[in-house]
């Protein structure tokens, strides 16, 4: 009998464990990973993203302007990195004093407009996808 009771309280303590640790970490990854973290983007904002944005160094088609920007379409640097790592790239550009830099010239952080969020970003690298 005593054995019994024990059981059923140990059941019972694992199925309230189960379900309120449960509930909790899916609600904190649903709430971080809608505020924090977009992983996916939209091609046709970000077409409109990168007009304003990129092209002027970058080119309209995303074929680079000799002594501006680069060909975004044939590099293998972008093609070879996760949208979450090409956004976190963007983010931080690359300077020319970056020894990792291969023409002399600033890739601005964000091209230059600090407005750009997350979201904008995982938008373009979304419509550079689309171009190769
Ligand atoms: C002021 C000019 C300028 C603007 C604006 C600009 N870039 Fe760049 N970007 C560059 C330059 C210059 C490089 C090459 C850096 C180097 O020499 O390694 C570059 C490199 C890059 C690369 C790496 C390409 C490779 O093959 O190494 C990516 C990706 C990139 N830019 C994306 C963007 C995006 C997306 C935007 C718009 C948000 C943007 N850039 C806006 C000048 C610019």
């Amino acid at each position: 009998m005593r054995r019994k009771l024990m059981i059923v309280i140990a059941v019972l303590g694992l199925v309230v464990a189960a379900c309120g640790g449960g509930g909790g970490a899916t609600e904190t990854t649903a709430a971080g990973g809608a505020a924090a973290a977009p992983t996916q983007g939209d091609p046709t904002r970000g077409q409109e993203l990168f007009a304003s944005s990129c092209s002027s160094c970058h080119g309209a088609d995303a074929k680079g302007i000799e002594g501006l920007g680069k060909n975004l379409v044939d590099s293998d640097f972008v093609a070879g990195l996760s949208d979450p790592d090409l956004v976190a790239f963007i983010k931080k550009g690359r300077p020319s004093s970056d020894p990792a830099n291969t023409t002399g010239i600033d890739m601005p952080p964000k091209g230059g407009n600090p407005s750009l969020s997350d979201q904008d970003l995982f938008d373009i690298v979304a419509y550079i996808r689309t171009l190769r």
